[in-house]
């Protein structure tokens, strides 16, 4: 029997809601042995939001978040093991993004840098495990965007020599892989994905997102609010570019509803949230190429009906699909990436696509925490 090459992938993206675990098989084309999704706790969700702003005595705050997400990582990986029957010293290395809480790119006023947290000391510690993290820094040094690093993966798996594709993924923000049949592969941040609308959903209904769009589906958009918020400066950027919180997150949303004469129904505002989750990344892929494209939407907004049924109407020239239609759940895509990037590091190889992120040249991602 052939050796199976067996890594795990963990991530928490911008929507702090859960750690996504992934084991796959990594011998051939990149195979999902197991899953294992651990919410995080409202606690923790509360201080990760709490750091993804300036505030008051961030250093003691930000270093005790980092232990106590290093010790749900190691756990997640824990679970997910025993899930899955196998012993940690089948497992080649663990590929954690961690979590991000501050994200500044390339000509912010404030510092160029990029932080993700989740001590993997204390990952490679408690797992036994070898632990490669800390991937989005070593782009931003080669002076890149340190993001979208996905899409060296997308590549990877999802490319086609016949048709022209791209690699939605939705989750707290948004951002896409464009896989043409010919040609180079490019990506960008296309703006918030998630955020704003689970943001205002849980102000309103006190419910942590807007299961398949239902509650967006009874408000209507208002226009001026939509025009309103697609007038940030972020959209009309050129690429490569990428966002979080810093940008995308309440104050701003607020900052734009004072404008307003009146203030909209409460359910307009999450209509034109969704609406404006959908235009912005269908304005983006629509300048991509004219040609008739395959779109499969992976992340959490991949169950969302609604902005699906918006994303179909809105891109009339493509089809959309979830990536289940590959073979490959949507939920899994992310934490698959991450360990797909761990063995890129293990095996010394590049993980940045420079059309992507902006970097200077490809490098091999990360910092290796050895068992
Ligand atoms: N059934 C659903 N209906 C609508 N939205 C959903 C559904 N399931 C997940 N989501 C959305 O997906 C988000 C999580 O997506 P995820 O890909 O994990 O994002 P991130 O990478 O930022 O953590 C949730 O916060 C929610 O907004
Ligand atoms: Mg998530």
């Amino acid at each position: 029997m052939t050796q199976r090459q067996l890594y795990i992938g963990l991530m928490s993206g911008t929507s702090a809601d859960a750690i996504d675990v992934a084991l796959v098989d990594l011998q051939f084309s990149p195979k999902l042995i197991a899953q294992h999704s651990l919410p995080l706790p409202y606690k923790i969700q509360q201080q990760i939001h709490a750091l993804s702003l300036p505030d008051e005595n961030e250093i003691d705050r930000m270093c005790a978040l980092d232990t106590e997400l290093g010790q749900l990582f190691a756990q997640a990986s824990l679970d997910l093991l025993s899930k899955a029957k196998i012993a940690n010293h089948d497992v080649v290395a663990i590929g954690s993004h961690g979590q991000t809480i501050r994200h500044r790119p390339p000509g912010s006023i404030q510092g160029t840098f990029t932080l993700q947290i989740g001590d993997p000391n204390l990952i490679a510690e408690l797992t036994g495990i070898t632990t490669v993290a800390d991937f989005r820094r070593r782009d931003m040094a080669a002076g890149g965007q340190g993001a979208p690093l996905v899409p060296a993966f997308h590549q990877a798996v999802f490319k086609s020599q016949k048709h022209d594709r791209v690699i939605l993924n939705i989750g707290g923000m948004a951002n896409i892989t464009w896989l043409p049949a010919e040609g180079k592969t490019s990506g960008f941040d296309t703006g918030p994905g998630n955020v704003l609308m689970d943001n205002w959903v849980q102000t309103h209904l006190n419910k942590s997102y807007d299961a398949n769009g239902d509650w967006a589906s009874t408000g209507s958009v208002n226009p001026e609010l939509l025009n309103l918020l697609l007038s940030d400066a972020f959209f009309s950027l050129p690429a490569p570019k990428s966002t979080g919180r810093e940008n995308f997150n309440r104050t701003w949303l607020d900052n734009h509803l004072h404008i307003l004469p009146s203030q909209p129904a409460a359910v307009d505002v999450q209509a034109t949230l969704l609406e404006l989750t959908a235009t912005s990344i269908a304005t983006s892929i629509n300048q991509l190429s004219p040609a008739k494209k395959e779109i499969f939407v992976c992340g959490g907004g991949a169950y969302n009906t609604r902005l699906m049924q918006r994303l179909a109407n809105l891109l009339t020239n493509s089809t959309v699909m979830s990536t289940s239609a590959l073979g490959v759940d949507p939920q899994w895509i992310e934490a698959m990436a991450f360990a797909w990037l761990a063995q890129q590091t293990m095996h010394r190889k590049s993980g940045n696509l420079r059309a992507v992120t902006g970097a200077n040249r490809e490098v091999i991602l990360g910092g290796v925490y050895y068992a």
